[in-house]
């Protein structure tokens, strides 16, 4: 049996919980939403670093995991080799996907959309000095698009004011084709996104190759067979009586939903 840990600040990692559902559908899913440290975007490294590894150990001692996905790109890009080193299970970190926007785009310019903390770290610097040397990279954060997208699970209207305010600098030059979803909240926010950015543009984000990864990291982890013993669970960090935002975890097939500190 195998059974996997999905942890990011909020919402976002259900996305990347999705993906792995429909390549693994036996996979026994454990989530964690770090709702009251959320947004991650705006903390420094050392903050990140600091709370990260125990949360996540903590998190994987209580829940008994055969491995954790770091469904989070502000957390994986800040801390990723600290949680593998505080945790004795494999690791998935999501990586921002631009070497696929690289190879995809037609103009030669594309744009890296994440929070402020994903865009301005190294990781990504090196991800484009290796993968995208020879194009043009637009690079845009933003944690009011991770806000807009809990308000959407949390069955609120999203501002699409506010969102076209966020969008629109990734299109100031025209010929960006592309745009690398450097945050797992955005793909929630596709829709929107699309109906506020030029036509044919091609957004990329890393939930299928994080599923990919997650069938081989299972594969590898002897003797498991991914079945499911029990719904699953999602725990939500923070004060939950929110209940439209509870059904979503359920409509992405989280049977049960509990509020570690229910407010
Ligand atoms: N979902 C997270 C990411 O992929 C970040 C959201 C936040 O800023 O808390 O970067």
């Amino acid at each position: 049996m195998a059974h996997a840990l999905i942890f990011d600040s909020g919402v976002g990692g259900l996305t990347v919980s999705a993906e792995i559902r429909k390549a693994l559908p036996e996979l026994q899913q454990t989530y964690a939403a770090d709702d009251v440290f959320r947004p991650y975007g705006d903390k420094t490294d050392i903050q990140l670093k600091a709370r990260l590894p125990e949360l996540l150990w903590t998190l994987c001692e209580a829940t008994q995991v055969d491995l954790a996905v770091i469904a989070c790109n502000t957390a994986s890009t800040a801390a990723l080799t600290e949680i593998r080193a505080a945790l004795d299970i494999p690791v998935i970190g999501v990586v921002p996907a631009v070497k696929p926007a690289s190879l995809k785009t037609r103009s030669g310019q594309f744009a890296v959309l994440g929070t402020p903390g994903t865009i301005r770290r190294d990781y990504v610097e090196n991800l484009i000095k290796d993968f995208a040397n020879d194009k043009e990279v637009v690079l845009q954060g933003s944690t009011r698009l991770v806000a807009l997208a809990e308000d959407k699970l949390a069955g609120r209207p999203v501002d699409m004011a506010a969102l076209s305010h966020e969008v629109a600098p990734l299109f100031s030059n025209v010929d960006v084709d592309t745009v690398v979803l450097a945050c797992t909240h955005f793909p929630l926010l596709k829709d929107e996104l699309a109906a506020a950015a030029p036509p044919d543009v091609l957004w990329i984000d890393s939930g299928e190759a994080i599923a990919r990864r997650t069938v081989s990291v299972v594969k590898e982890i002897e003797g498991s067979r991914p079945t499911r013993d029990e719904p699953d669970l999602a725990l939500l960090m923070g004060p939950n009586d929110d209940a439209a935002r509870r059904d979503a975890f359920s409509n992405y097939g989280f049977g049960r939903v509990v509020g570690l500190m229910p407010g």
